[in-house]
């Protein structure tokens, strides 16, 4: 073996043996629910508010693709995508899924910018997270620096299997702990301050541990790194309650649920979701045995969360307190569930006590399960004080102040997207609405307003993310789209595989850099380990969603694909022969400015409007 410096490309050799040790359909069913589907399987798309299974994963190909929303490509792809990580790190993350051992890189290696990397920064805070970790693990177990906190452990009677699992530790009762580890390590500082761990002292001198004496419940991502942390105060005269890692490239509390990654299955698997407000509410729902629980991180839920639950479950439960923020906590998660179609249920525990309270009281765990069937419709929940509100406006039906009311209301659902749901849905709502206002369903119907939400900053944003991107059009790149889903063309019809690709890539980017690409690779490669070779991520999603429209069109069968791709390159020739077959003869030059001067005749019979185009004779 050489060293790495001797290797030219030793992240592409990883990329491929990575690759090639992953099973696409493994991966991405670890994430969303897959179900077969002839040669394929099936799911919701992560990726946009996806109602019926609209991601394909192709097994023999390695490849998904949404035909809703465009995304698409390979399993480092999907990776990337979802769990927003760098190139970097998804590849150490499917190393590690495959059990592969990466080829060591050196500095220069990790700045030259090979492949699409911006991940320095995050690398140097998931270095710097990871490391901490394990210090504050060593010290909860620490003879001496760890006795203290043990003792609250045990004291808040926090089982071994959960501080196993949720990986708790403790920062030491003093200033440096943290900072003379990492000095004795001989560790660059800069990842640590990046990740919050240690501050610059006031006088601009040195810097200082910013968690001390501290219990510690590290924040983990989905894939279960440390991204961040929450330390609980052990001292009671010490301020803040928790002190939480500050925001980084890595961390965002708002995309963030705690107790997720041991919380993943077990809500796969029921499809709900509970929701509580506190690292140790969590904690011991999770020690009780109901494993679907996670927790915000001292945030409302946010639409991030939103969206991340949805790929998981269905409905979810609320744990709030019943006082007035709770009430507000409530409407706040209203307006994020609802539009994207989870459905919510609102549990308020007896006697004000929090989770972790009522766990550890006689019957705790058999009175939480109760609170959890009894919970209330969030939606009901909802209508119920638009009641009060009604109710408080006077008892004629018909008064002005109840219309409003009750028109605000209907506004409201409908800039959540009321009509854009199902008719089934909509009904649902429509009918529970006029319960509550006491009128007939017809005339709440009627009074719906028409069309979508109102534009707001946000929703336009989120809409040029997610515009459409199209699959193959044209009979140019339809047989482009053929020799990417069946290779062997390449061999078979090197003639007018070739002469396609060739003209293809005079077409615009990135079609026209797709075929370019691909008029340089090996025919004998499968469709999967094409697209791998593609070192551009946008040409990876074209090429899948490609990939997705022939297998779509010829069901994959080789035959099929073979008769398909002969049509359209007649087409493509035919059409080809029609506008030049004179021009051919001619010299080029003397063909350009003909065409040049034919546009020209053209637009003057126009009137001279360059944007208005003659139909096709
Ligand atoms: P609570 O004050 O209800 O604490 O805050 P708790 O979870 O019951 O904690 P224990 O049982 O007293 O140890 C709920 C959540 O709000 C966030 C934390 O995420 C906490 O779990 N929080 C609270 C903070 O971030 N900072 C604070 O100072 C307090
Ligand atoms: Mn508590």
């Amino acid at each position: 073996m050489g060293s790495p410096g001797s290797n030219p490309r030793p992240l592409t050799d990883d990329r491929e043996r990575v690759l090639g040790e992953t099973d696409i359909v493994a991966l991405i069913g670890d994430h969303v629910t897959l179900r077969p589907k002839g040669r394929e399987y099936v799911g919701l798309c992560p990726f946009h508010n996806d109602h019926k299974p609209s991601m394909g994963v192709v097994p023999h190909k390695q490849i998904f693709h949404c035909f809703s929303c465009g995304s698409g490509g390979n399993a480092l792809d999907f990776v990337i995508k979802y769990h927003g990580m760098s190139f970097i790190e998804a590849l150490k993350y499917l190393a590690e899924r495959a059990g592969i051992e990466l080829t060591p890189r050196t500095r220069t290696q990790r700045n030259d910018n090979d492949f699409e990397d911006a991940g320095a920064d995050r690398e140097q805070i998931a270095a710097a997270n990871a490391f901490a970790l394990d210090f504050f693990r060593t010290i909860l177990n620490h003879q001496q620096h760890g006795t203290t906190a043990r003792e609250i452990v045990a004291r808040r009677g926090i089982a071994v299997e959960m501080v196993e699992s949720f990986k708790v530790g403790a920062a030491p009762d003093r200033w440096d702990g943290l900072l003379k580890t990492i000095e004795a390590k001989g560790l660059p500082l800069d990842g640590f301050v990046a990740a919050g761990l240690l501050k610059r002292r006031d006088n601009g001198d040195g810097f200082y541990d910013a968690l001390r004496n501290r219990l510690i419940f590290p924040i983990l991502d989905q894939a279960g790194r440390p991204i961040g942390f929450g330390g609980r105060k052990i001292n009671e005269a010490d301020e803040p309650k928790y002190l939480n890692s500050p925001e980084t490239a890595l961390f965002h509390k708002g995309s963030t649920l705690f107790a997720l990654p041991q919380a993943w299955r077990a809500i796969q698997a029921s499809r709900v979701a509970v929701i509580t407000e506190g690292y140790t509410d969590a904690i011991a729902c999770h020690q009780a045995g109901v494993a679907n629980v996670v927790a915000t991180l001292g945030t409302a839920l946010t639409n991030k969360h939103a969206t991340l639950l949805k790929r998981i479950c269905d409905s979810v439960a609320l744990l709030f307190d019943g006082d007035e923020a709770g009430v507000r906590a409530a409407d706040r998660a209203f307006d994020v569930l609802f539009p994207v179609g989870i459905d919510a249920k609102v549990v308020v525990l007896p006697d004000e006590l929090d989770p972790d309270e009522l766990l550890k009281e006689e019957n705790g765990a058999e009175r939480f399960r109760d609170a959890l069937a009894r919970g209330v419709d969030l939606l009901e929940f909802r209508f119920l004080r638009l009641k009060e509100r009604l109710e408080k406006a006077g008892h004629d039906v018909g008064s002005q102040a109840r219309a409003k009311a009750i028109e605000e209301e209907l506004r409201h659902l409908v800039d959540l997207g009321l009509n854009a749901m199902s008719p089934i849905r909509r009904q649902t709502v429509i009918r529970k609405l006029a319960r509550i206002a006491d009128l007939d369903e017809v005339t709440i119907a009627k009074s719906v307003p028409s069309g979508g939400p109102r534009p707001t900053a946000e929703s336009r944003e989120a809409s040029a993310e997610t515009a459409v991107q199209r699959g193959p059009s044209g009979a140019l790149e339809h047989a482009m789209a053929c020799v990417l889903a069946a290779p062997v063309l390449l061999e078979n019809f090197p003639q007018e595989s070739q002469d396609i690709l060739q003209a293809a890539a005079y077409s615009s980017a990135p079609i026209g850099q797709l075929a370019s690409a691909l008029a340089t690779l090996d025919g004998s490669a499968g469709t999967g380990m094409l697209i791998n070779q593609l070192e551009n991520s946008e040409s990876r999603r074209l090429a899948a969603s490609f990939v997705a429209e022939i297998d779509r069109v010829t069901e994959g069968n080789d035959e099929r694909i073979s008769n398909y791709f002969i049509d359209c390159v007649n087409r493509v020739r035919m059409e080809r022969h029609r506008g030049d077959e004179v021009e051919m003869k001619l010299d080029p030059v003397a063909t350009l400015s003909r065409k040049i001067e034919a546009t020209r005749e053209k637009h003057a019979k126009l009137g001279g409007n360059p944007l208005a185009l003659p139909r096709p004779s």
